[in-house]
């Protein structure tokens, strides 16, 4: 069969950057990214300007969102140095709580083990920026305090090794695309730069093989659009652009028996609707063509920023219809711009 239905989809990593850094992404223009790239739902990261560090900052997301969006939402809150207080007014209302470890987009990095500490314990999930060492001590706060941790990202083979040998029924690993998919012998510019940074082969081999053994439980497309301009200049921001490559990859990957399609539905659908307590909503499907072969172009991109580094790929599988609580939302390349997504947690 080549059109399958597949049950909603979620990117549980996405930064729409609204506010104040609207002109890279805005909920518009990143729910229809996400619509033509066949996801129903979308996970927003707070590394916005200000970032999501408060109630009232987190309302004000929200109205922006209520307005624009067109696709189902929730978003992830900040943590800061000093915000406990204000996690607890909203840990009910989000999808987790953002930790930076290491150095960032945004600004916020967090390395006060004792405020960490605090963190974590007022807070149910933690989504984390961990990379290396700093992956084992997000696994131990996490065992101490008792709460959930998602380690968004995972990219070396001695993380994943530390992580299967200490992973409980508390702690969850995504992998993005581009670090299964691209490697550092590709990176020719600033284009080619995120973090965390792309590694080599030996390293992606690994994450492969960890998606194939469980230890991966979610992709994350980590979209993070930045302008050309921007990417241009020496000093040039890290993170590239996901939604509408993501699911095509994967379904490319599926064609090629890399990985099996129940296995790309655990991973994107089923997994994220578990960790982020996302309701199962039999109204919102993605129907795929297995069999259809399309370029990634920069010219029919959605996202604002117009870049894909995945540009030229020819890729086999592509998402044809996206519905959303029962309405066809993105049909064949065409956009209801009428429709407006619900949010999750709200
Ligand atoms: O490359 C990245 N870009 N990594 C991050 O962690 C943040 C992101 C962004 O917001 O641009
Ligand atoms: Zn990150
Ligand atoms: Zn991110």
């Amino acid at each position: 069969m080549s059109i399958i239905t597949l049950p909603q989809l979620i990117d549980p990593h996405v930064h729409f950057r609204t506010p104040g850094l609207d002109h890279k992404e805005d909920w518009q223009t990143g729910s229809k990214a996400a619509l033509a790239g066949g996801f129903t739902t979308v996970l927003d990261m707070p590394n916005t300007k200000p970032p999501t560090t408060t109630a009232e900052l987190l309302e004000q997301k929200r109205k922006i969102a209520q307005k624009d969006a067109m696709v189902n939402y929730g978003f992830h809150f900040a943590a800061s140095t000093d915000n406990w207080n204000e996690i607890k007014k909203v840990r009910d209302k989000i999808a987790s709580v953002k930790v930076f470890l290491n150095f960032s987009t945004g600004n916020l990095k967090i390395d006060d083990d004792r405020i960490l500490e605090k963190i974590f314990s007022v807070s149910p999930i933690i989504s984390c920026h961990a990379e290396g060492e700093m992956v084992e001590l997000a696994i131990k706060l996490t065992k101490k305090c008792g709460n959930k941790l998602y380690l968004c990202h995972i990219s070396t083979k001695d993380e994943i090794e530390y992580i299967k040998k200490n992973k409980t029924k508390d702690i969850f690993v995504e992998v993005t695309p581009h670090h299964l998919f691209l490697k550092n012998e590709n990176i020719k510019d600033g284009f080619w730069e995120m973090y965390p940074n792309l590694k080599s082969q030996s390293n992606v081999d690994a994450l492969w093989q960890a998606i194939e053994d469980g230890t991966v439980d979610t992709i994350g497309s980590d979209h993070a659009p930045h302008t050309k301009k921007e990417k241009q200049q020496d000093d040039f921001p890290r993170g590239i652009p996901g939604l509408e490559s993501s699911l095509p990859l994967m379904l490319d990957a599926v064609n090629n028996g890399m990985l099996k399609l129940e296995r790309l539905i655990e991973l994107m659908s089923t997994n994220p609707t578990k960790i982020f307590h996302i309701p199962i909503r039999e109204d919102c499907r993605t129907i795929v063509d297995m069999t259809l072969k399309k370029e990634v172009k920069n010219e029919n991109l959605y996202t604002k920023c117009g870049w894909s580094p995945f540009d030229g790929w020819q890729l086999t599988g592509w998402p044809i219809k996206t519905i959303i609580n029962g309405e066809t939302v993105f049909d064949n390349n065409s956009i209801n711009n009428n429709f407006r997504g619900e949010e999750i947690y709200n």
